[in-house]
């Protein structure tokens, strides 16, 4: 069975006992950097995941008689690998995990239910915005080009009403929610890893 494990938000308080179990007893882990530097407590191998996809996917088919988990952060169905490692490898062979997302944890924290949330991302791509903001609830996902400041500007350039809450580096230490107007969020400093919640009601 090749695991695919959810981790978190990040902090390793929240991951899973059964997704920890599954770790510990792995003998190779495969994940982005931040991930594979939090499980300090596995000694097996080690194999860092990046833009290396199809290298992954090789290696993992090539070597079915070890025990081989590949973490993610969050949950690995919302944005994370679980798509592409579901749709290149026998989902037969597979064993996921889910964590909690980011965007979860961001919802408990602002106690606002997740009904009829519209999840999206801007990670490496432009949202359509019209279509974006015209969902009364969103999470979005974001990366360094399109991020709150970048959200805020669609939302002032339409003329639109709605609070816009910023989940920062969530579970960690240096957790940061702020919550604010567009202009608010526009005029704060700069926002390090974050998701962005839009709401027309607040
Ligand atoms: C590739 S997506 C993975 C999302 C993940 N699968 C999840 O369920 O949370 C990475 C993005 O998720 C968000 N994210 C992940 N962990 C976060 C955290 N601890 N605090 C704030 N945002 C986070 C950021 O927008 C980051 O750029």
């Amino acid at each position: 069975m090749i695991n695919i494990i959810g981790l978190g938000p990040g902090n390793n308080d929240y991951i899973t006992k059964v997704g920890e179990k599954l770790i510990l007893n792995s003998d190779v882990v495969i994940g982005g950097k931040r991930n594979l530097d939090s499980i300090e407590n596995f000694k097996g191998e080690k194999i860092v995941l990046a833009s290396n996809l199809k290298e992954i996917v090789r290696y993992i088919n090539e070597n079915k008689d070890k025990q081989i988990s590949v973490i993610a952060s969050g949950d690995p169905f919302i944005y994370g690998i679980g798509k592409y490692l579901s749709k290149n490898i026998d989902t037969k062979e597979l064993n996921v995990v889910s964590g909690i997302s980011s965007l979860q944890y961001i919802f408990s924290k602002i106690y606002v239910d997740m009904n009829d949330l519209y999840i999206t991302s801007s990670h490496g791509k432009t949202p359509d915005f019209d279509y974006v903001l015209s969902h009364k609830k969103v999470c979005m996902v974001t990366d360094k080009v399109i991020g709150p400041k970048e959200i805020c500007k669609e939302i002032l350039n339409r003329d639109l009403k709605r609070t816009v809450i910023v989940g920062e580096n969530l579970s960690y230490d240096n957790e940061k929610i702020t919550i604010g107007t567009p202009k608010e969020i526009l005029e704060a400093d700069n926002f390090q890893m974050c998701v962005v919640v839009i709401l027309e009601e607040y």
